[in-house]
């Protein structure tokens, strides 16, 4: 079976200076994938990689099988991939109504963004009750679902999170996590970046340690788990 994303060997970074040396991954239909590792091991310059954000140096990465190595964001918005970055930058002066719009404008129909929008209130209340408050004034989880739902605008199948559960408390993490696993189950691909692995590695399917910019270890989320070393290292003992 062909993988949804084949990551091989990419080196990138930003202007001179290298921070991805060589990471491969991959990823399979309906995986929740899991990337953790320490603050500046380079996950978020993997995502931004992935995404077209930046241009690998080298190396290769195959959506589907097809090479999109060099492709810009938009197109791989077009070809169904959405990326969700580290801190959830939505716009806090537009009402909730236009982040959406904004989270749908690779959509070339607005006939069709319009569908996306009415099927994002149909699954969040909570969205639709607050469609013309200004974003800037949802509480933090709020905020993060609306994130979220500016990604399921392009009904992707793939969908890229950096860091999600980031300054959340617990609660909403745990629905945040429970929301992913529901949309994994419609059929959506993930992949996961996360400082707080232990919650993380308990629904990926798999889960990847990165390093100084380079692959160290990868395995089923439960293997990571009981593994003496990362728990030692990342999951505070
Ligand atoms: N915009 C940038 N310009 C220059 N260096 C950056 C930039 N963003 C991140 N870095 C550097 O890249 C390294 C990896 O960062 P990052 O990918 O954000 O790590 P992580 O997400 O694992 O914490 C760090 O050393 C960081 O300082
Ligand atoms: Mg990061």
């Amino acid at each position: 079976m062909r993988s949804i994303l084949d990551v091989q060997n990419i080196y990138s970074g930003y202007g001179k200076i290298e921070v991805l040396h060589g990471v491969s991954i991959h990823v399979e239909k309906d995986e929740i994938v899991c990337i953790i590792g320490p603050n500046g091991s380079g996950k978020s310059t993997l995502l931004k990689t992935l995404f077209g954000l930046i241009q690998p140096r080298r190396g290769s990465i195959l959506f589907f099988g097809k090479d999109i190595t060099q492709a810009e964001p938009e197109e791989m918005a077009g070809m169904g991939i959405s990326y969700i970055p580290q801190g959830r930058n939505i716009f806090p002066s537009l009402t909730v109504k236009e982040n959406l719009e904004m989270g749908g404008s690779p959509i070339r129909h607005a006939k069709t963004i319009e569908q996306a929008m009415a099927s994002i209130f149909q699954r969040y209340p909570i969205l639709e009750n607050r469609r013309q408050i200004k974003a800037g004034s949802l509480s933090g989880g709020e905020r993060q679902l609306l994130a979220f739902a500016m990604g399921m605008m392009v009904q992707p199948k793939l969908m890229l999170l950096d860091e999600p559960s980031l300054g959340l408390a617990p609660k909403i993490i745990e629905e945040i996590y429970e929301e992913i696993t529901t949309i994994n189950r419609e059929g959506v691909t993930f992949i996961i970046v996360e400082q707080n692995a232990r919650k993380v590695l308990r629904l990926a399917h798999r889960a990847y340690v990165l390093e100084l910019g380079k692959n160290r270890l990868e395995d089923t989320g439960e293997g990571l788990l009981n593994n003496e070393e990362v728990k030692r290292l990342y999951l505070g003992g």
